[in-house]
């Protein structure tokens, strides 16, 4: 399997932020993993374009996208539209859409299919709260997480998995390399019970605080087939030590 360095640059970048783009392929033009960038919807067809210019192989995607394909949205995407734009992938179900938008279950579900409709990759995010890893309930939360957003059919041509513990996310900490990969053994076996041998396929990203320093720790877990990046993924030095630490894995 390719393994996927994945950087969400979240609610950051103005155009000159491209420059970090450039930076990171002359630096790394031939990755031993698929890269993919997932800048803010105002500069997806930019990189797209710049992607072209530098001859990359740098992938470009959404951080979300509407369910329905058009409509009175207002504000709102559609995956056609990232499609059109140049986007190959899209994030679904990223915690913090899901704690500031209340998005559920159902709904992440809803938007993979949109995207997998129009032949985007989609990124199906899932992951506990601190509360809840507290709680020792971080299994029974994934795995709910998991039934309800991943959608029917999911393969790995079409679905990644990111487990991104909430309270991972931006704060510096992570779990224990054994606690992440107790959750992603078993968010593989859920799969592998559901979608058949092929799920063993999907690719299950882990994220949150993932960084130069850590990232070769991690990759070497089992069933960690990449990562989704948010703060070293803007800056090319640090995203490209990431890249170098999965390419090498
Ligand atoms: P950080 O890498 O900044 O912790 O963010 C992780 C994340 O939320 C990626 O989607």
């Amino acid at each position: 399997m390719r393994k996927l360095a994945a950087g969400n640059w979240k609610m950051n970048g103005l155009a000159s932020q491209l420059d970090e783009v450039a930076a990171l392929a002359a630096a790394h033009p031939d990755p031993a993993c698929d890269v993919l960038i997932c800048p803010p919807a105002t500069l997806v067809d930019r990189l797209a374009r710049k992607i072209v210019l530098l001859d990359s192989t740098i992938l470009i995607g959404g951080q979300d996208c509407h369910p329905k394909p058009s409509g009175a949205h207002t504000g709102d995407i559609s995956a056609a539209m990232l499609r059109d734009a140049g986007a190959t992938h899209v994030i679904v179900g990223h915690s913090e859409r899901r704690a500031d938008h209340a998005e559920t279950d159902a709904q992440v579900r809803a938007k993979a299919e949109a995207a997998v409709s129009q032949g985007l990759v989609a990124i199906v995010c899932i992951g506990e709260t601190e509360a809840e890893r507290d709680a020792g309930r971080t299994l029974d939360v994934v795995r709910g997480q998991l039934a309800g957003s991943v959608p029917a059919g999911a393969a790995p041509e079409t679905i990644v998995v990111a487990y991104e513990p909430v309270w991972a996310i931006g704060t510096g900490r992570t779990p224990t390399p054994a606690e992440i990969a107790e959750v992603h053994a078993d968010l593989r076996a859920r799969l592998v019970q559901r979608f058949g041998p092929g799920a063993s396929g999907i690719r299950l990203l882990y994220g949150g605080s993932v960084k130069p320093s850590n990232a070769a720790e991690i990759f070497a877990l089992p069933h960690v087939d990449g990562a989704l990046v948010g703060g070293a993924s803007l800056k090319a030095d640090d995203f490209g030590a990431i890249v170098a630490a999965l390419s090498a894995a």
